[in-house]
């Protein structure tokens, strides 16, 4: 039932609902027809979106084709949006391209907000929940130690780990998934995140992204669509052969995603809410966590990395309360308040760099407001979580690098960081990353010590690329192993 503007915004806009006549949120002037898909069209968008806010203040508005889309650009108005007015933003936008990338809606990340949806990401989250507790620890410990024996094999040359964190991270994955490890070489592996990459880049690209608001180009020759639907087809049928494999297993693990959601199928049939799931939920959802869980886990390595090059003395700080804590053996999960140094780095790099800089878009399911303004139905939002974390009224010199705002207190508050964003779209695999992050970092940084490798020794580019994904631009870095005081002490079993 729709919510009328008034009544929506009495339920939680600050000051209430009589400020609704500040109306739709003001915002740069568009060109006629394409509106302001120049500003959209900007190579580092999250950069140009904050800037624009600098001008246009928290909430702005900018149009593409018949599309509003309203940006959000401070922790309170994103809170506001998405945690306090959950039930009002938890939509995705419907579109053409969406709907054939994510099996006519049938994915978590992408799929509208729906009974269908909430039953599917209930499943997919327990599960997650379920193996946190019993073997994420184990998995991603293996995956550190086949990282660093990859590492000792670089015998102190300059490389690019880019791609080594990227197998570390989607082995973690894929064992969730179907109980598989690939190593760097693998052509299934490559073929699969190939496949993945390209629909990412090629769905973002502004050609495809013009048939969404531009219907009538449909009907027109168009190269990286034509790219895309074959990269969908290819994507359906490596996980599709993966699904059916895992179902002639006589092995399967009652811990796996798969298994659980098989299950849940089989359950939700007959089930009482007469919510019905699909094998399209168990392929999409399948397909979700490979492409939520890689990119995004080893990008945030490669920039933690290049932020330590920048800052060796944090690097040798991180060193020195592990060993002063763990006396030699490796750190476990529930070491995190042990090691506040290590857990400010993490923050910091969150904060700097949220990797899902403009999360996924929302949509709004009825009439509402945020900061007083009136959003009507329909419109998109996005949060601009990198906005939001250099946002000079809450962090002090919100462009350096200083994991030690966390510790002193002052420079900025924990609670405002947002780089898994918040409520019902909260991310799914939240348990799984800061797992990984801690764990891997952990790892990395007791067993080597990282030295620049660049031309000249030069440091890192720190600005980034920005697509769906922000990643450093590639650099190379020299693991010099650390001389341990007790190699491989593991101290008591995990979990
Ligand atoms: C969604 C951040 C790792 C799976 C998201 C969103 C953000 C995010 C900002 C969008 C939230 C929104 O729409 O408001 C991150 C960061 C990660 C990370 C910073 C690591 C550093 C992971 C991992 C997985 C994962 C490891 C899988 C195991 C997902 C899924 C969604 C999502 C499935 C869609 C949720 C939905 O639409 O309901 N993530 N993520 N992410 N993430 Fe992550």
């Amino acid at each position: 039932t729709s919510r009328t503007p008034l009544s929506s915004a009495s339920a939680g806009g600050p000051g209430g609902g009589h400020f609704l006549h500040k109306g739709l949120p003001p915002g740069p002037r568009g060109l006629p027809f394409l509106g302001n898909l120049l500003d959209l069209g900007q190579d580092h968008l999250p950069s140009h979106l904050t800037r624009l806010a600098r001008r246009y203040g928290p909430v702005y508005t900018l149009t593409c084709g018949s599309s509003t889309l309203v940006v959000l650009n401070s922790s309170d108005v994103i809170k506001e949006a998405l945690v306090r007015k959950w039930s009002d933003f938890a939509g995705r936008p419907i579109s053409y391209t969406g709907s054939l990338v994510s099996g006519g809606g049938r994915s978590i990340s992408l799929g509208d907000y729906s009974e269908e949806w909430r039953v599917q990401r209930r499943l997919v989250h327990q599960t997650l929940q379920r193996y946190s507790h019993s073997s994420l620890q184990a998995l991603v410990r293996r995956q550190a130690l086949a990282l660093r024996e990859v590492l000792i094999g670089y015998n102190g040359r300059a490389v690019d780990l880019a791609e080594d964190f990227t197998v570390a991270a989607s082995n973690v994955i894929t064992t969730l998934t179907f109980e598989k490890e690939y190593g760097k070489e693998s052509e299934e592996l490559q073929q699969l995140h190939s496949c993945l990459n390209n629909i990412v880049s090629l769905w973002g690209s502004p050609w495809i992204s013009a048939l969404d608001s531009f219907p009538l180009l449909r009907k027109l020759p168009n190269r990286p669509f034509s790219r895309l639907l074959k990269e969908v087809a290819r994507r359906d049928d490596i996980i599709g052969r993966h699904i059916k494999e895992y179902k002639l297993r006589d092995n399967q693990s009652e811990d796996s995603i798969t298994s659980s959601l098989l299950k849940g199928i089989e359950q939700s049939i007959g089930s009482e809410d007469g919510v019905r799931l699909t094998d399209t939920h168990l392929h999409m959802a399948t397909v979700d966590l490979l492409i939520g869980g890689t990119e995004t886990t080893a990008a945030w390595l490669s920039w933690t990395l290049a932020f330590l090059l920048h800052r060796p003395q944090v690097q040798t700080q991180v060193y020195e309360e592990m060993c002063g804590v763990l006396e030699g053996r490796y750190p476990q999960y529930s070491d995190r308040p042990r090691l506040p140094v290590l857990g400010a780095v993490i923050s910091e790099v969150l904060r700097l760099r949220p990797v899902a800089p403009l999360a996924v878009p929302h949509r709004a399911l009825r009439d509402s407001s945020i900061a007083g303004y009136f959003i009507p139905k329909d419109t998109v939002i996005i949060p601009n979580l990198f906005g939001a974390h250099h946002d000079p009224s809450v962090w002090s010199e919100p462009n350096s690098f200083r994991p030690e705002r966390f510790l002193e207190g002052g420079g900025g508050r924990a609670r405002d960081l947002l780089a898994f964003g918040g409520g019902a779209r909260l991310c799914l695999g939240e348990t799984v990353a800061r797992t990984e992050l801690f764990l891997f970092t952990a790892y990395l940084l007791r067993d080597f010590l990282f030295l620049p490798g660049g031309e000249g020794a030069g440091l890192p580019d720190l600005e980034g690329e920005a697509s769906v994904v922000l990643k450093v631009k590639s650099y190379k870095v020299i693991a010099v192993p650390r001389p341990l005081e007790t190699d491989l002490a593991v101290g008591p079993p995990n979990q």
